[in-house]
């Protein structure tokens, strides 16, 4: 009888969600995991919803000694991604996947050049992670799915990965709209908290939920034109959604705003502008949102 193949998995990006994935791998224990880290750690403190794991891990600080793996985690910001570039060239191999954790749309195309032609599977990240130690995090719960892949072959590998740990994952038929769906919270909730510099009770304000109304029709129709059938109600009740958050719920873009971070806005709202230039779609308030925060991007970024 053969023994069952371990594989073997890097996590590029020990931030709020790669450090609970990870964590989550880890102490499921069955793969071979390696952390691709710029500052070294030797474990991974992970507070979870039923539990509290504190479990060793194997961090490489030198993309030199990376080697080919079966799967890449990739949990970078967005904008992050060319950074990356050389644990990608050293982890890609003739069989890797790279899984995409990363909020927005269009990451197949933006890891492409890096990842010598492995498989991109795009996820949509629906969990809540916090870090608040390069080793510690918090998981919480936000939804019925931690994740949510293609149901097709590269989406139930990824699922088969996941089995074991706490992460429920939703395999859909649907992907690109629930894509959308996501991209249309996002398309909202973090460029208003990041220029408002206010968490997210901003979005109980009639005037703020009127703006909202209107970027989010702009973007759905741009989502309808890209294949997804969103329907009519969608940005109420998208609004109706960000309703329910906790009035002191902060988003990334907000607080990376408040770190005096890049903004990760290209991947979100730019993609919205650029599909909607495609189909030749008017999107003035997305355009107006992304140009400012572009400007409070690049004056974090000089
Ligand atoms: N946090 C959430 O609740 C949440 C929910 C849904 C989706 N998302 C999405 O998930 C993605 C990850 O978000 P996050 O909140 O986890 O971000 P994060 O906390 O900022 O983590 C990003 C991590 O990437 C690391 N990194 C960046 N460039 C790197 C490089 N070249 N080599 C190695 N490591 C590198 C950073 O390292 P350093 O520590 O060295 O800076 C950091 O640990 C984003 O697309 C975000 O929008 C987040």
């Amino acid at each position: 009888m053969t023994s069952p193949h371990i594989p073997s998995v890097a996590v590029i990006g020990l931030g709020s969600i790669g450090g609970i994935v990870a964590g989550s791998l880890a102490a499921a224990g069955r793969c071979n995991l390696t952390l691709c880290v710029r500052r070294a750690i030797a474990r991974l403190d992970v507070e979870r919803p039923e539990d509290r794991i504190d479990v060793p891990v194997r961090a490489l600080t030198d993309p030199a000694e990376a080697e080919p793996a079966d799967w890449v985690l990739i949990a970078t910001k967005a904008q992050q991604t060319a950074s990356a570039a050389p644990w990608l060239a050293r982890l890609c191999g003739p069989g890797t996947r790279v899984a995409t954790l990363q909020n927005g749309i269009g990451h197949e195309a933006r890891l492409a050049p890096f990842v010598a032609g492995a498989a991109v599977v795009p996820t949509v990240v629906y969990f809540n992670g916090e870090r608040f130690a390069p080793d510690h995090m918090r998981f919480r719960r936000a939804g019925d799915y931690e994740l949510a892949v293609a149901d097709d072959e590269n989406g139930r590998a990824f699922a088969g990965l996941m089995a074991g740990t706490p992460m429920r994952i939703l395999l859909s038929g649907e992907f690109p709209t629930l894509v959308w769906k996501k991209l249309l919270i996002n398309a909202v909730a973090n460029p208003v908290t990041a220029l408002t510099l206010q968490r997210q009770g901003v979005f109980r304000r009639a005037d703020v939920r009127e703006l909202c109304l209107g970027v989010l029709e702009e973007a759905a129709a741009v989502a309808r034109a890209e294949g997804a059938p969103l329907a009519a109600d969608v940005p109420r009740r998208t609004m109706d959604v960000l309703a329910t958050h906790p009035a002191d719920a902060g988003t990334s873009m907000y607080f990376d705003r408040l770190a005096g971070n890049a903004l990760e806005i290209e991947a979100l709202t730019g993609q919205i502008v650029a599909a909607a230039e495609r189909h030749g779609i008017a999107v003035p308030l997305n355009r107006a949102l992304l140009t400012l925060l572009r400007v409070v991007s690049d004056a974090a970024e000089a």
